[in-house]
C-alpha cells in the first residue's frame, strides 16, 4: 500500500493557475521534424538558424523549440503561471526541498519567447520550466490548420510512461498541486496498464502517467510516450491525419475516441520517436463540474477506433525484450519534490 504523503507547503493552492505554454525538443533530424511540422501536421514553421527551429500554433512566438543535439526526444517542458504570487510559491516549494533552481539566460528566454524564466529539474530527465510572460508576434501565422485551442488549458498534454507513478503523481502534485481526473485500466498480455490523469487547469488533463502494475517495466526509449496538441475543428483533424499518411510518416494509432476524455484523435510518430497526438474536442473541466468531480476508472482506452497502425505503447508495453532492459535502467526521479509513504 503506497499513500502520498500530504503536501507540506502551508501556501496557497496554484491549482488552476498553470499551464502548458512550451515544450523543447533536442534532435538532429531537422528537415524531416520541419517537413512533419509545416506539411504534415500543419504548423507554423521558423528557422532561425542551423541549429535552432521554432514551431507556432498561435500568436505566441514558440511553441515547440527544437534544438540540435543527439538526444532526439523531449528535453523540457515550459509551465505558464499565472500571476507572481503563484510564481512564488511553486519557486519556495522547490528551494525549500533543497533542489537547484536555475534561471534561465537571456539567450534561452529569447529561444523559447518568455521574458524571462526559471528551470529545476523534473522526472524522467524532463525540465521544469516556469515563466509568467510569452512573448506574442505580429507576423501572421502560416500554417495549414484554421486555429489550435491554447489559452487557459494550455497548449495540449504530455504523457508519460514510468516504471515510479506515485514519485511522478507525487512530483506534479507536489509543484503543481495536481489532481486526479480519472483514471484507465487496460489489459495487454494479462497485465494491467494503469493510466492517471492529472489535471492542473481545465484541461481534463496535462499530464498522463502510464505504467504496468505490479511490475516495473518502461520499455518507452523517450522521456514522454507521446505529446498531445488539440486542434480546433474535426475538418482540420481529419485533413491532418489524412496528410501525415500521405507524405509516408508513421501512424501508431488511427483516428479513434478516448473513453474518459471523449476527445478524437490520432497518434502520429514524430521523427524523435515519440508519438504526436493530434486531438479534438475533449471534456472541458468547467467550474462546475470541478466544484463535484469524483475521479472514475474507465476499462479500455478507446471507445471506438484508435487501430493500431504500427507498434504502439500497448504493444510495446507488453514486450519481453524492451521490458528486461528497462528494469536494469534507473529511472530518474527528482526525490526531493517525490516523496512518497510506503
Ligand atoms: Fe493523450
Amino acid at each position: 500500500m503506497t499513500t502520498l504523503l500530504p503536501r507540506p507547503a502551508t501556501g496557497p493552492s496554484v491549482f488552476g493557475a498553470v499551464h502548458l505554454g512550451y515544450v523543447v525538443v533536442e534532435t538532429e533530424r531537422f528537415t524531416e521534424w520541419h517537413r512533419f511540422g509545416a506539411d504534415a501536421i500543419g504548423l507554423h514553421v521558423d528557422e532561425l538558424d542551423r541549429d535552432t527551429m521554432r514551431f507556432r500554433m498561435d500568436d505566441r512566438e514558440c511553441r515547440f523549440l527544437l534544438r540540435r543535439g543527439p538526444a532526439e526526444d523531449l528535453v523540457g517542458a515550459g509551465w505558464q503561471v499565472d500571476d507572481h504570487e503563484t510564481f512564488d510559491e511553486i519557486l519556495s516549494r522547490v528551494a525549500d526541498r533543497s533542489v537547484p533552481v536555475t534561471e534561465g539566460t537571456a539567450e534561452e528566454c529569447a529561444l523559447r519567447g518568455v521574458e524571462r524564466l526559471w528551470r529545476f529539474p523534473g522526472p524522467k530527465g524532463i525540465s521544469t520550466e516556469i515563466f509568467t510572460r510569452a512573448r506574442t508576434t505580429a507576423a501572421p501565422l502560416k500554417m495549414l490548420n484554421s486555429a489550435f485551442v491554447t489559452g487557459a488549458a494550455g497548449m495540449g498534454h504530455l504523457a508519460i510512461t514510468t516504471k515510479r507513478p506515485d514519485e511522478l503523481r507525487s512530483y506534479y502534485n507536489t509543484v503543481f498541486d495536481a489532481r486526479i481526473t480519472d483514471f484507465i485500466d487496460e489489459n495487454i498480455s494479462g497485465l494491467t496498464l494503469k493510466i492517471r490523469f492529472l489535471r492542473v487547469n481545465e484541461r481534463h488533463h496535462s499530464i498522463a502517467v502510464a505504467n504496468v502494475n505490479g511490475v516495473r517495466i518502461d520499455p518507452i526509449r523517450t522521456s514522454i510516450q507521446h505529446m498531445n496538441i488539440q486542434i480546433e475543428t474535426l475538418d482540420d483533424l481529419l485533413a491532418s491525419f489524412e496528410r501525415v499518411t500521405d507524405l509516408g510518416f508513421a501512424m501508431a494509432w488511427s483516428v479513434g475516441q478516448h473513453t474518459n476524455d471523449r476527445e478524437l484523435s490520432y497518434y502520429s510518430v514524430t521523427p524523435s520517436g515519440f508519438e504526436l497526438e493530434v486531438g479534438w474536442n475533449p471534456v472541458v473541466i468547467t467550474p462546475e463540474l470541478e466544484s463535484t468531480w469524483d475521479p472514475s476508472t474507465y476499462q479500455g482506452i478507446s471507445i471506438w477506433g484508435h487501430k493500431p497502425v504500427g507498434e504502439t505503447v500497448v504493444t510495446k508495453m507488453a514486450q519481453f525484450q524492451g521490458a528486461l532492459r528497462s528494469l536494469r535502467e534507473r529511472e530518474v526521479v527528482v526525490s526531493e519534490l517525490s516523496e512518497v509513504r510506503r
